[in-house]
């Protein structure tokens, strides 16, 4: 299949690519590379660095006619989305419209959507969250990714082109920028081999941290790869369903990178960001009923690889 894939030079993205390029398929890349990297980017991937707001998407469309687009690029900070909600608004809202006006003008069947479970239902009323949840946006960045999964909702009904989307829980993995304002883990990884100390983010009632449900970027990917085939005209959740508090996630991390600093660093204790929520789990029965999608891999295992992937780039080692 020729695949388009939007932001596919950052992190959860280039995975995609290079499991879409492994299982044969032709992949182009549409990044600006406001936050993704080339050295993401398989060289068997066709990247062009351009903004999904951009009217030459639809030229770039017409001359590739992908059968689908798996859509990844955005503005990915919350607490960002409160503070400048227009620059959210037009990655976010005006990027996935010009995307889907194209997509339909060029016959694409199917866009996959990189939604959030972690940040729509906002402090859930079901706990773990199933997909009826409903949403209660706490931030600028939750209420334009309810707002995408309403268009493409549109787009489906009206214009018949096929969605599926996919509400991950806390992602994490190689690749993760540590220097953004998501991804905990990265920044707990790349703090700790760097010898700076952790900032745990806590409401004052829980010195702990607030609950999450963190998922490894592979599974992640698997699930990008199912939806190819499956979910057609759906939403999942795509999670562990397993409650992790910060500190417990903190614990995890340090335990298996102290022996490499020789010392046990105790993280600061710092007031929770705008738009955190207290906890956020994901039921994931659905996916794992329609989609065939079950996370293989456990927190410890995760942590490892991307543990490793940061110590090459930070101490070569
Ligand atoms: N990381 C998570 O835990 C998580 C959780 C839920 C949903 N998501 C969603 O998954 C997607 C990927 O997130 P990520 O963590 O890999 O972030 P990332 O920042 O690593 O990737 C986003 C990519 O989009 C590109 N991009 C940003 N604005 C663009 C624009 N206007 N035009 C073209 N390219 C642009 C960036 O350069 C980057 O390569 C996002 O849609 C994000 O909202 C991520």
């Amino acid at each position: 299949m020729k695949i388009l894939v939007t932001g596919g030079a950052g992190f959860i993205a280039s995975h995609i690519v290079d499991a879409y390029l492994s299982a044969g398929h032709e992949v182009w890349i549409v990044d600006d590379l406001s936050s993704g990297k080339i050295g993401n980017v398989s060289p068997r991937a066709v990247l062009h660095q351009m903004d999904i707001t951009a009217v030459e998407l639809y030229e770039l469309l017409l001359s590739f006619k992908p059968d689908i687009i798996n859509h990844h690029a955005a503005q990915i900070s919350v607490p960002r989305s409160i503070t400048d909600p227009f620059t959210d608004v037009q990655t976010n809202i005006r990027g996935l419209v010009n995307l889907c006006e194209a997509a339909v003008k060029c016959g694409v069947k199917k866009i996959i959507f990189a939604s959030s479970g972690g940040a729509i239902y906002g402090e859930p009323e079901e706990y773990p969250a199933t997909e009826r949840c409903p949403s209660k946006p706490l931030s600028i960045y939750a209420i334009n990714k309810k707002a995408s999964e309403d268009y493409l909702y549109f787009y489906s009904h009206y214009y018949g082109l096929d969605y599926t989307i996919l509400r991950y829980a806390n992602v994490y993995g190689p690749r993760q920028d540590p220097s953004g304002e998501a991804g905990v883990v990265s920044v707990f990884i790349e703090q700790l081999l760097t010898g700076k100390t952790p900032n745990l983010n806590a409401y004052p009632d829980d010195p702990d941290g607030m609950i999450r449900d963190y998922v490894f970027v592979r599974d992640v990917v698997n699930a990008n790869l199912k939806a190819l085939s499956k979910g057609s005209r759906d939403v999942f959740n795509i999670g562990t369903g397993i409650p992790i508090k910060t500190r417990e996630l903190y614990t995890e991390i340090n335990s298996q990178i102290s022996h490499e600093i020789e010392s046990v660093i105790e993280p600061s204790i710092m007031p929770a960001r705008p738009g955190d929520v207290k906890r956020s789990l994901l039921n994931i029965d659905k996916a794992r009923h329609f989609l065939d999608w079950y996370p293989q891999y456990g927190l410890g295992e995760g942590i490892r690889e991307t543990v490793e992937f940061f110590k090459d780039k930070y101490t070569g080692a």
